[in-house]
C-alpha cells in the first residue's frame, strides 16, 4: 500500500468507539480517490469477522519484543478490496475487551503495545515496497512515527516514508513508567522533554506527536481548542511546539452504515422527504424499551456514548428528575464507570416507564435510537469530533450539544436560519437544561420543528471530502503517492 493505516481498533472488526468507525471508512474514502490503503491492527480475540473472512499468511514475523525471539502471526482480511493485515500473539490480544476490564486497564497495556507497533514495522519492513505514508491513529499506535524518524536514519528502505500521527482523544496518552521506555526499543537520546519523556514517565502519545512528520486531530476547533492547558491535557506545549505541522481535519459519517434511507437495524426505513417511517421507528422502539406508550406523542430524548465524564453524561443525570417533569420520555444507552452505571440503575427504577438505561454496547439499539429519538443529547465537556451528533443530524433527530470540539464545527445552532441543532455554553447542567427547554419549546411549534429537521437530514459529512484534506496534508508532506 502506498497509504498504511496504524490503529488499535476497526469496524467491524473491533470497536469500543468513533476510532472504529473512521478506520472502518476513511481508508475506503481514499481508495475511492485513488489511493492504495492498507490497514494494520491487532488480532483481537473477539474478531467479529464473519462477513471478512480472516486467512494466516505469514507465520512467526520476528518482532525481538519483548524476548530475542519473540514473534507474531499476521492474518490477512480483503475489507471492500482494501488489504487489511492483523498482528496476531495471543497472550496479548486474545482477551475479551480490547484495554481494560470493569476492574481497570490491563497491567500489561504498555507491552502490548509496543509489541503491536514493533510488529507493525517488522511486518512493514517486509512488504516488497515501502509506504509512502505510515498513518498512526492514537496512543496505542503512536510509537510508529517515533520508531520510524530514528530507523530512517540507519536503513534506507525507510528513507522516503513520511509519517502522519492522528490524535483522536487527547485524553488518553498511554503514560507509563521510565522502565518500559528502556526496553521499547527506542534510543536513548529520545528521552528529553521534546521526544518520548513526560515529567519522569513514558508517554506514548507524546512520542508520537514529537517524531511524526505531520501531527492531525479529527476536527478544526479541537486543532484549535488542544493548544491551551484548558483542552491540551499537559501536551499543549509539544503540541504549541509542533503548531505549524498541525492540521484539524474534520471526520465524516459513514452514510452506508448510518443512513435512515437504507439502515438495516430499523423496523423501517425513511427519508426527509418521507418522514413517516421515522414515527414507526419511535413506536416500535418505545415496545423494544417498554417506555409507557401514553408518551408516544410527547418527545423523547436519548443519550448513546461511552459512560465517562468527557461525554457528561452526570450532568444528564443531575438534570433528569427536573427534565421528566416536562412529560418527556428519556433513553440511555451506554457502558463506562460503574458509579455512572449504578446511578442510571437507580434512576430507572425511580422513573419506570419514562427512563430506559441499557447498560452495555449494542451496536443495532444505538441504530434504533438515533432513529427513534427526537431529541439526541450529546453534553460534552470536550469532543475531538463527535461522530453520534452527525449521526442523529442524519436520522432527523435534533442535537442538544456543548459548544465544544467537533461539535461546533457540525451542528448550526438554533435561532440562526440555517439551524440544525441546539448547542450551549458553559458545559455544564444548567446550562444544558436550559438548552433542552428552549428545544422542548420549539418541539411543540411543528412547521418549524419539521424544518430544522429536514435541513438536519440534508446535511453532509461524507468522508470524500475529509480524505480529500488528507491527500492535500500528504502531498503537503511531499509524499510520492504513485508507487506502492
Ligand atoms: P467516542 O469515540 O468518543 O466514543 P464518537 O461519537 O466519535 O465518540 O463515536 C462513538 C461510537 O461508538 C458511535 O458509533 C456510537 O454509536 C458508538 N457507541 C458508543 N457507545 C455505545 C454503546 N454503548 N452501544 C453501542 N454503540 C455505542
Ligand atoms: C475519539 C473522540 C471522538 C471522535 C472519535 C473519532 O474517540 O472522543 O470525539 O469522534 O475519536 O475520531
Amino acid at each position: 500500500p502506498q497509504v498504511l493505516f496504524v490503529t488499535s481498533e476497526m469496524y467491524p472488526f473491533s470497536k469500543t468507539g468513533g476510532l472504529a468507525d473512521v478506520m472502518g471508512a476513511l481508508p475506503l474514502a481514499l481508495s475511492r480517490l485513488g489511493v492504495n490503503v492498507g490497514v494494520i491492527t491487532p488480532f483481537y480475540g473477539r474478531l467479529a469477522s464473519s462477513e471478512f473472512p480472516l486467512r494466516l499468511i505469514y507465520e512467526d514475523c520476528p518482532v525481538g519484543y519483548p524476548w530475542p525471539d519473540t514473534t507474531a502471526d499476521i492474518f490477512l482480511a480483503d475489507y471492500h478490496g482494501l488489504p487489511v493485515y492483523f498482528i496476531s500473539r495471543g497472550e496479548y490480544f486474545d482477551r475479551r475487551f480490547l484495554y481494560c476490564t470493569h476492574k481497570g486497564d490491563y497491567f500489561d497495556n504498555c507491552e502490548r503495545f509496543i509489541f503491536f507497533c514493533r510488529a507493525t514495522m517488522e511486518w512493514t519492513r517486509r512488504l516488497a515496497h515501502p509506504p509512502a505514508v505510515i498513518h498512526a491513529h492514537d496512543w496505542h499506535a503512536a510509537l510508529v512515527p517515533a520508531y520510524l524518524h530514528f530507523l530512517r536514519k540507519v536503513d534506507p528502505f525507510w528513507e522516503n516514508t513520511k509519517s502522519v500521527m492522528t490524535v483522536h482523544n487527547l485524553a488518553f496518552q498511554g503514560r507509563f513508567a521510565y522502565r518500559l521506555f528502556q526496553h521499547s526499543g527506542l534510543p536513548h537520546t529520545a528521552w528529553h522533554s521534546g521526544g518520548a519523556e513526560y515529567f519522569g514517565d513514558f508517554n506514548l502519545l507524546k512520542s508520537g506527536i514529537s517524531y511524526a512528520d505531520m501531527v492531525t486531530t479529527v476536527s478544526p476547533t479541537y486543532a484549535e481548542e488542544i493548544l491551551t492547558p484548558e483542552f491540551g491535557c499537559g501536551l499543549e506545549g509539544i503540541l504549541q511546539y509542533r503548531a505549524s505541522d498541525l492540521r484539524g481535519i474534520l471526520n465524516g459519517a459513514d452514510y452506508e452504515i448510518w443512513d435512515p434511507r437504507q439502515d438495516r437495524f430499523l423496523p423501517c426505513t425513511y427519508s426527509p422527504e418521507l418522514l413517516k417511517g421515522k414515527l414507526r421507528c419511535k413506536e416500535s422502539l418505545f415496545h423494544e424499551l417498554c417506555l409507557d406508550p401514553k408518551m408516544l406523542t410527547r418527545p423523547l430524548l436519548g443519550f448513546v456514548g461511552r459512560l465517562r465524564r468527557q461525554k457528561g453524561i452526570d450532568m444528564l443525570l443531575d438534570i433528569l428528575p427536573e427534565l421528566l417533569r416536562r412529560d418527556v420520555s428519556v433513553v440511555v444507552l451506554g457502558e463506562g464507570n460503574l458509579q455512572f452505571e449504578a446511578l442510571l440503575q437507580d434512576m430507572m427504577e425511580t422513573y419506570p416507564g419514562r427512563f430506559v438505561a441499557r447498560i452495555g454496547y449494542t451496536e443495532d439499539l444505538a441504530h434504533r435510537i438515533q432513529a427513534g429519538v427526537d431529541l439526541f443529547l450529546m453534553p460534552s465537556r470536550y469532543e475531538p469530533c463527535g461522530l453520534t451528533q452527525m449521526y442523529s443530524l442524519r436520522y432527523g433527530s435534533l442535537p442538544v450539544a456543548s459548544a465544544v470540539g467537533g461539535l461546533l464545527d457540525t451542528i448550526v445552532s438554533y435561532p440562526h436560519p440555517e439551524s440544525t441543532g441546539f448547542i450551549f455554553s458553559p458545559a455544564e447542567s444548567d446550562a444544558f437544561l436550559k438548552c433542552i427547554n428552549q428545544a422542548l419549546d420549539l418541539w411543540s411549534k411543528r412547521q418549524q420543528w419539521n424544518a430544522m429537521q429536514v435541513r438536519a437530514m440534508r446535511t453532509d459529512f461524507s468522508w470524500t471530502s475529509a480524505a480529500q484534506k488528507y491527500i492535500r496534508a500528504y502531498s503537503e508532506l511531499g509524499a510520492d503517492l504513485s508507487k506502492g
